[in-house]
């Protein structure tokens, strides 16, 4: 087994994971380990764009944070929230800083949009569509300059590495080969892994997207809450034989409006808002709509913007449906949901502290409460790199009183053989995916989640001891967050993104969207 040292850890290459290495690195030496390419994970498919109090006046913070409790269906801690709005600025000023081209009008005035929930014009943006992808490449690249960076992928996390005294010490992880363990050390650990929007049939997520940073916090013992609030958004292109594809919600910002059969706006019959209403309200109007009228198509249409529009502002959505034969201008494109982010997740306070001592979990693997049972549009990433900021205070105090005595860890548990759930490949993934998708999608019953946990947990009982294989632990981890998703299904509160129906008429209900 490869050993190394380093100061900091950090887990995952999206924005949270780049933007924490760059707070941390002034204060010794910094590691980011990923899964994959840095085009792997969603930041680098983020569109819409960072939201921002803008104007950053009293008024625009307190206007922020009442659009952002407002979505968030009362699950919001206001203090949390209100923390995270006032990091905005100086978040902004650092990517500004590094370069990021936020998209500017011919005056070289920075342009905005409205998205979902928003009362204002609020929202940032970067090669119209690309925002994800141009704010991870300025973090990335300012990273790569700095010479105590080091970046190692591909290495899927296997285990944290605890000491006698249950505080994490570093990690290992599993390289290419399964036979491959690879011993991290180091004074703290940052998980910003990311979600599971994967673990459901439809998703706008990235392949491997699959909750395991979640599954191995838990087994590490951490609190992991608020999983049963899984956020699916509404405009996601439908078209058979091609993947999902969001359609970002800017473009309902920009005057984008969603279609019945008849050719009606029927969002207005859900929300005063219309196509602006909270992602919630208008995932499960399309439910509705699609119960309703099995085989209706719902569709998006931006025919009435003026031409050339689309192409320009959203250049990436626009050159996606052309590659597929549909010009977006002039034709109205099929939607229907997919699951899109993980609200729940790991405990931790705002500075990103689990509760266990040397880890921290930041971005859209952490639960930090700010986005209640719904998060606002386009603050995902805004918390990203506010959280990977607000990490250094308490990253540095404890690593320097709990943790000096060096980095004495236990070994990792002997890795020839480990207990697996049984595993056939897609169609294990495939039958998850369903099960996830059907009883824990837009709407949910007390009957579906009992059936989803059944499920679960009859395929972990199931476990028997293999040889180490990396897909196979991929899937037991998958399991692992179902379960924890199901469990919080059956208990928590019926608000937002977790809408349950009783009664007879929940006998009937396929939760995903038919
Ligand atoms: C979108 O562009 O619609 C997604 C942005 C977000 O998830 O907030």
């Amino acid at each position: 087994m490869e050993t190394l040292s380093v100061d900091y850890l950090v887990v995952g290459g999206g924005i949270a994971g780049f933007q924490a290495i760059l707070s941390l690195l002034p204060h010794g030496t910094a590691m980011l380990v990923s899964k994959g390419p840095l085009s792997s994970g969603s930041s680098y498919f983020a569109q819409g764009g960072l939201a921002l109090p803008w104007g950053f006046t009293e008024d625009d913070i307190e206007s922020h944070v009442q659009d952002t409790i407002r979505a968030g269906a009362g699950l919001c801690d206001p203090v949390a929230v209100r923390l995270l709005i006032e990091g905005a600025e100086e978040a902004f000023e650092g990517l500004l800083r590094y370069g990021v081209p936020f998209d500017r009008d011919p005056r070289g005035h920075l342009r905005t949009t409205r998205e979902a929930a928003h009362s204002r014009s609020r929202i940032v943006h970067a090669g119209g569509d690309r925002t994800g992808a141009l704010i991870l490449k300025g973090l990335a690249e300012a990273a790569f300059r700095q010479p105590h960076f080091r970046f190692l992928s591909p290495y899927q996390l296997y285990q944290i590495r605890m000491d006698e005294n249950g505080d994490a010490k570093g990690a290992y992880f599993l390289g290419e080969r399964d036979s491959d363990l690879l011993e991290i050390r180091a004074r703290a650990v940052v998980l910003a892994t990311g979600g599971a929007g994967s673990l459901f049939l439809r998703t706008t997520n990235p392949r491997f997207q699959r909750g395991d940073g979640v599954s191995i916090a838990f087994r590490a013992g951490c609190e992991i809450e608020r999983m049963a609030y899984y956020q699916f958004h509404p405009t996601v292109l439908d078209l058979p034989g091609t993947p999902p594809f969001l359609l970002t919600e800017a473009m309902r910002g920009e005057g984008a409006h969603l279609l019945d059969k008849k050719g009606e706006r029927f969002l207005y019959r859900y929300h005063p808002d219309g196509e602006l209403a909270p992602r919630d309200v208008v995932a499960r109007a399309l439910w509705i709509e699609l119960s309703k009228n099995p085989g209706q198509e719902i569709s998006l249409s931006v025919n009435h913007l003026p031409n050339g529009f689309v192409r320009n502002r959203f250049p990436q959505v626009y050159g996606h449906l052309k590659e597929l034969g549909i010009d977006l201008e002039t034709t109205p494109v099929p939607i229907r949901p997919a699951a899109h982010f993980q609200m729940g997740g790991i405990r931790t306070d705002m500075t990103g502290k689990t509760g266990v001592r040397g880890l921290w979990a930041i971005g859209e693997v952490a639960s930090t409460r700010v986005h209640g049972a719904n998060r606002l549009a386009s603050n995902s990433l805004l918390e990203a790199l506010v959280m990977g900021r607000r990490l250094v205070q308490s990253v540095l105090e404890e690593s320097s009183r709990h943790m000096s005595g060096g980095t004495s860890g236990q070994e990792a548990r002997k890795l020839s053989r480990m207990v697996l759930p049984e595993f056939s490949g897609e169609e294990s993934w495939a039958s998850l995916k369903t099960v996830l998708w059907e009883k824990a999608g837009i709407i949910r019953t007390l009957k579906g989640g009992k059936k989803g946990l059944e499920w679960v947990e009859d395929r972990l009982r199931a476990g028997r001891s293999v040889p180490v294989h990396g897909s196979q632990f991929a899937y037991a981890n998958g399991l692992l967050v179902a379960k924890l998703i199901f469990q919080d299904i059956l208990t928590a509160p019926v608000v937002g993104a977790h809408y349950m129906v009783f009664g007879p008429e929940a006998d009937q209900i396929d939760g995903g969207c038919p």
